[in-house]
């Protein structure tokens, strides 16, 4: 890749690159591959790890003394942002939808260990521009305290952090070679945008190189990435931009989301995630969500089952994380 992201500056929190492990044969016989990045390593793992490298590298550049921002109540990238601050040594705020719980769980429990302050708006749970307009006033707050705040919106999904996913496209192409593979499809689950158009932004810029490039398929598990918001293309030439490319690399026929696989809402569990969860386990020992992964594989058996993809070929999925939210009311499947 050109001068590869070494221009940008990048804080190191991630345990890369992450494994690339050989699955079962999937419904009409494409080979399973599932990229690891639950095991990115920064507070039990995920994928905002890898946006997170870039958004404190912008901050500790910039010399925040502290990171601010939001998501839902059982949110990962708070979570991990948490873990962040606490490497780096910066004061942590989370920006949360909800009430405050008696007894925190799951990603709270674990924000709490790392030491952040959790701040509760009482929203609902995807009500993003209640919870945004929150981290504003947040950050108002601590820049008139001298908290000097690095604010990150949701997801960590700006041009900064999808840099992450560019990277993590090489990281990836270089395995499958080195694995002596080359996919069919690479699939992951979307929710606010900056895994897709980083992964996106990397792929353009690895085909303009010349090489072959597998089709990127999004399952979009938010009402907001269904219906075409972010836009992905966008995201995704800024990211290039930043990058140091040509952004008209990106074609905006590169964007795929399949919005079939949500359900009712974010959040809300699916017999078809729950389905894809045990299954994932019983087959891989892998560890899926009801809010983000499980959803993105179910979506890929169900591409997978319509033919989409040849026997024979092979089919990467990128698993995102969000394995703490097992722990928490209601966060598993029902047993059986
Ligand atoms: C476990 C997990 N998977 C997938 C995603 C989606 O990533 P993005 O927000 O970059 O679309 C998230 C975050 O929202 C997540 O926590």
């Amino acid at each position: 890749m050109p001068r590869v992201f070494g221009h940008l500056p990048r804080a190191r929190l991630a345990t890369l690159p992450t494994p690339l492990e050989r699955g079962s044969e999937l419904p009409g016989g494409a080979r399973l591959w599932v990229k690891r990045d639950d095991l990115t390593g920064l507070g039990m793992g995920g994928n905002k790890a890898r946006k997170l490298e870039f958004l404190c590298g912008a901050a500790v550049a910039k010399g925040a003394r502290s990171l601010l921002t939001v998501g839902a109540a059982q949110s990962n990238h708070c979570r991990m942002t948490a873990a962040a601050g606490a490497v780096l040594g910066l004061e942590v705020h989370l920006v949360l939808s909800g009430d405050r719980p008696e007894t925190a769980t799951g990603n709270q429990l674990l924000s709490t260990l790392f030491g952040a302050q959790q701040h509760f708006t009482g929203s609902e749970e995807s009500h993003w521009g209640e919870l945004e307009i929150a981290r504003e006033a947040l950050a108002d707050e601590l820049r008139a305290a001298g908290a000097e705040p690095y604010s990150i919106p949701i997801g960590g999904s700006t041009p900064v952090g999808a840099v992450g996913y560019a990277a993590a496209f090489v990281e990836l192409m270089q395995q499958c070679d080195a694995a002596g593979i080359s996919p069919t499809a690479i699939v992951h689950t979307s929710s606010s945008g900056g895994t897709h158009a980083g992964l996106l932004a990397g792929r353009a810029l690895w085909r303009d190189r010349g090489h072959h490039v597998p089709e990127v398929l999004a399952i979009g598990v938010a009402k907001g990435v269904n219906m075409g918001m972010p836009d992905i293309a966008d995201l995704a030439r800024d990211t290039v931009e930043l990058i140091g490319g040509d952004r008209s690399v990106v074609d905006r026929a590169d964007v795929r989301v399949d919005p079939n696989w949500m359900g009712d809402d974010y959040g809300v569990p699916t017999r078809a995630g729950d389905a894809a969860i045990r299954w994932a386990a019983r087959h891989g020992g892998w560890v899926l969500d009801r809010v983000y992964s499980g959803k993105g594989f179910a979506g890929m058996v169900g591409v997978a089952e319509s033919g989409r993809w040849p026997a024979g070929s092979d089919v990467v999925f990128i698993h995102t994380g969000g394995s703490p939210a097992i722990f928490t009311p209601g966060g598993a499947p029902p047993e059986r």
